[in-house]
């Protein structure tokens, strides 16, 4: 029997994967119409109609756009008057700008617990990290599966706090039918390269609160009056605006947005089909509330109970070397990083986010938009990974020494 490809034996497959991003005809012309048009930055038309279509699409009446998904966090906690000796609740799973967005504007990021399994913070957990100076939470919509905004909006309404949905990995998400972003004073929105809608970098905001908006598109804009003068600054801001070539390709990026939501739910259910009890990873739980998941990553975790004492990593490793492209996770949860030793923070027993961290992997686009063959692949590296876990259990150890 041919062994891990780990050890030496043959790799399951050799052929590439599916390339993100996708693009096509569209994507150029779109592209080359904003840069014909030569209105290339100053919320050229592009921009506003991007704006505009992507807040529909949202259940939002204003969008904003931003720079990149860490600046849009930033504006939107500086809009809602988040500052100095405020506290924000944030996950400790999670890109590592949900919380640093807290500490850039002079507050200070409280890391409650996660759900154990959907991931995402855990209501009971932020309702115990509450304090007098608790101004706001930031829930993830982590992989995409909507945080649990049943339980989280009525916590923040009944202490008078902001809600900032960070939804990096959410486009197009929905829980109990309404999309992600529309729930709390401001949903936040990535394009970075990785994300499901991406124009190498940008960021967006949505809210439909008209004040919020204002504040929001004026602090992305040097602090500009909607109807002002150019040279007419009235409150401190900075530039966060997007250009006219990055809005045009997130145009044609949304309008493919339904169809590449379908592959992906496709490809999840197959996935999720695949993996059953004996295997050595477990498919993720979707809440039935998520109505729409964004499937930004498909997280599996390992099935501790099948192989005891084997490690996440050496999975991932043995993956890879099968051909499976980008298998990833965190590391740890975001208040290990160094960065926490040197700025103030608060942090609640993490027991879910420090298991979780253990022991998810994930899959990303180059297999969620994937033919069927390729999902099979991913699944029959699974299966062969599964077969030999006795085998990578010595690897493990001895990497272990
Ligand atoms: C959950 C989360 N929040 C915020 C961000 C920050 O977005 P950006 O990279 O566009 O600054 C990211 C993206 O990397 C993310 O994954």
């Amino acid at each position: 029997m041919p062994s891990l490809a780990i050890l030496g034996g043959p790799a399951l497959r050799n052929r590439p994967f599916l390339q993100w991003p996708v693009f096509d005809a569209a994507d150029r012309a779109a592209l080359l119409r904003a840069f014909e048009s030569g209105q290339w930055g100053g919320y050229g038309a592009a921009v506003q109609q991007f704006e505009a279509e992507f807040s529909k699409a949202h259940d939002s009446l204003y969008g904003i756009t931003a720079a990149n998904g860490t600046l849009s966090l930033e504006a939107a906690l500086i809009s809602c008057g988040i500052g100095p000796e405020d506290e924000v609740i944030v996950p400790p799973i999670s890109f590592v700008a949900t919380a640093t967005a807290v500490l850039r504007v002079g507050a200070i990021p409280v890391f409650a617990d996660i759900d154990a399994r959907s991931y995402n913070l855990d209501p009971s957990s932020a309702a115990a990290a509450i304090s007098p100076r608790t101004k706001a939470i930031i829930p993830v919509h982590f992989a995409g599966h909507a945080a649990d905004m049943d339980d989280l909006m009525p916590l923040a309404a009944h202490h008078g706090l902001v809600v900032i949905e960070d939804c990096a990995h959410a486009h197009g998400a929905s829980w109990r039918s309404r999309k992600v972003g529309s729930f709390g004073n401001f949903g936040s929105f990535s394009f970075q390269q990785s994300k499901n809608m991406t124009a190498g970098e940008g960021g967006i905001l949505v809210t439909s609160d008209p004040k919020l908006a204002e504040l929001a598109w004026s602090y992305a804009n040097q602090g500009r009056a909607p109807h002002g003068a150019w040279y007419q600054h009235d409150r401190l801001g900075t530039n966060l605006r997007l250009t006219s070539l990055q809005s045009a390709l997130l145009r044609a990026q949304l309008e493919r947005l339904p169809t590449q939501m379908a592959k992906r739910k496709e490809n999840a259910a197959r996935l999720r089909a695949g993996l059953d009890a004996s295997s050595i990873l477990c498919a993720p739980y979707f809440d039935p509330r998520v109505t729409g998941h964004g499937l930004h990553l498909f997280v599996m975790r390992l099935n501790t109970q099948r192989c005891p004492g084997l490690s996440r990593d050496r999975v991932v490793e043995a993956l890879i070397a099968e051909g499976i492209p980008s298998v990833s996770h965190y590391p740890y949860p975001l208040y290990r990083n160094k960065l926490f030793q040197n700025h103030r923070h608060r942090l609640l027993p993490c027991p879910n986010a420090e298991q979780m961290a253990q022991e998810c992997l994930w899959l990303t686009n180059d297999v969620l938009l994937g033919s069927t063959d390729d999902v099979d692949d991913v699944l029959g590296a699974i299966a062969k990974v599964t077969r030999f876990a006795e085998e990578l259990l010595v690897v493990n150890a001895e990497r272990a020494q």
